[in-house]
């Protein structure tokens, strides 16, 4: 593989980003983001490719959710703390349905920037550039706020910085107390309209959580029990910004790219001849591709190749997002890996491949059709002996109306109720949480079966 420098994508030609008007404010920009401090560190950073290794080889299950699009008016302590208040509510119940360690991804503290379908947005016959996201950008339509501005990829750094500190106080602080998030867990199986579906593994946590306290394992000599880790991660869609975050490590001479622990590269950009490509191939973070449903696994294998050349386990995730042809396309994508000795996780975005507009024209997803591509992408690993490595979703711990049906049974008229995201429709709290219920039997189910396999 060729050498690789922080500065190297800027040679390829490059897709989806942002018309400055004036470069040399952005170079400007540029210059004060390399002067700023890391956002993360490398030992954390290498502690969650350990993590994800352990995902590879099916000894545990990750968990990637947030916002589609953070923005900075929802810059707020309540936001961020419900966001986390669900992971980790998510998290239990899968720890307890695959009997494994959950790794907790983020959607966080730096999803700002968003690929966009068209350049341009019309509406009664004025044309504007299309949003790109808080970090580039207003979404209101005016010129004005859309003309992209370079001093909001600082104020994306400064939130992402604010973001980190809370999360990493309410992660080792008390917010994680196994007790307490298994407390909201009951709290929502009571009020859910489906809730008996969901008492019996609510109860069955509730009597492991009793039968360790019996065996002494309490929570004031056991950190595990009341702290635990939620890594950032974001697409790494504006170049400028991530090769301005990305030093050099003095112990081994590798480059991390510390805006986040991990990064991916969007369905719109991951062309193996392009920048995205190019510069996330020399970053020492673990990273993830989106595999949409034009994925074939000769261009799976070139891109397998370049991004981990040196078969590497938790270095790399495919991330699956198919939408109902998942069942014809994933399963040679799963033999052909197999096959050549990859070591990926295989994690499922159901979101992405879901989106449609109401006949009001409003972008939404039905919690049934989620359902179902995470269920396929569960069936088809398990028909082919493969590892069903996680889940990856666009979520809030906010009780917006985005996505139709669910316990809740939201309607397409009841959309507008609340309506918030910036970008793509969320599943609510009471929507991700059951989404982590009804999952745990499949989750189960294939866990079980891959340990009769080894024994
Ligand atoms: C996203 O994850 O928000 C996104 C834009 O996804 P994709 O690249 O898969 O369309
Ligand atoms: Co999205």
């Amino acid at each position: 593989m060729s050498e690789w420098s922080p500065s190297g994508w800027r040679q390829r030609p490059i897709l989806q980003q942002p018309e400055y008007p004036d470069r040399s404010e952005l170079q400007g920009v540029e210059l004060q983001l390399e002067g700023l401090p890391p956002l993360v560190f490398v030992d954390e950073v290498q502690e969650l490719n350990r993590q994800l290794a352990r995902v590879s080889e099916g000894k545990a299950f990750l968990l990637q959710g947030g916002d589609c699009a953070e923005s900075f008016a929802e810059f707020n302590t309540r936001h961020i703390q419900d966001t986390c208040k669900v992971i980790l509510q998510m998290a239990v119940v899968l720890t307890y349905a695959g009997s494994c360690p959950v790794v907790k991804v983020g959607r966080l503290a730096g999803q700002f920037a968003k690929p966009r379908s068209s350049k341009m947005e019309t509406i009664d016959g004025i044309a504007l550039p299309s949003y790109r996201g808080d970090m580039v950008n207003a979404i209101t339509f005016t010129a004005a706020a859309r003309t992209p501005d370079p001093q909001r990829l600082l104020q994306a750094y400064h939130q992402s910085a604010a973001t980190l500190n809370l999360l990493r106080a309410f992660t080792k602080g008390g917010l994680a107390d196994l007790h307490q998030v298994h407390q909201w867990n009951l709290e929502f199986v009571k009020g859910s309209p489906l809730g008996d579906r969901y008492q019996n593994l609510a109860d069955r946590i509730g009597e492991a959580l009793a039968f360790m306290e019996a065996c002494g394992v309490t929570l004031k000599d056991t950190p595990s029990i009341r702290e635990t880790t939620v890594y950032t991660s974001h697409e790494a869609l504006l170049l400028n910004y991530e090769q301005a975050l990305t030093r050099r490590d003095d112990a081994a001479g590798d480059w991390y790219d510390c805006s986040a622990h991990m990064l991916w590269i969007g369905e719109r950009t991951r062309q193996v001849d392009k920048a995205h490509i190019e510069f996330i191939r020399g970053i020492k973070n673990p990273i993830g591709v989106k595999a949409g449903p034009g994925m074939d696994a000769d261009e799976l294998m070139r891109l397998i190749d370049m991004l981990n050349p040196r078969n590497e386990a938790g270095r790399l995730t495919i991330i699956v997002r198919m939408g109902a042809r998942i069942v014809d396309i994933l399963p040679p994508l799963l033999r052909r890996v197999s096959r050549e000795g990859r070591q990926v996780v295989w994690s499922s975005d159901p979101m992405h491949s879901n989106t449609v507009k109401t006949s009001h024209g409003i972008k939404t997803r039905s919690f049934n059709k989620i359902l179902e591509e995470v269920k396929n992408f569960f069936e088809i690993h398990y028909a082919e002996g493969t590892y069903a490595g996680g889940i990856h979703c666009e979520m809030t711990g906010q009780n917006v109306t985005e996505c139709i049906g669910g316990a809740q049974a939201i309607t397409e008229q009841e959309l507008t109720d609340k309506y918030f995201t910036y970008c793509d429709p969320r599943l609510n709290a009471n929507q991700a949480l059951e989404l982590a219920f009804l999952i745990s039997d499949f989750l189960k189910k294939a866990r079980t079966t891959k340990n009769h396999g080894v024994h």
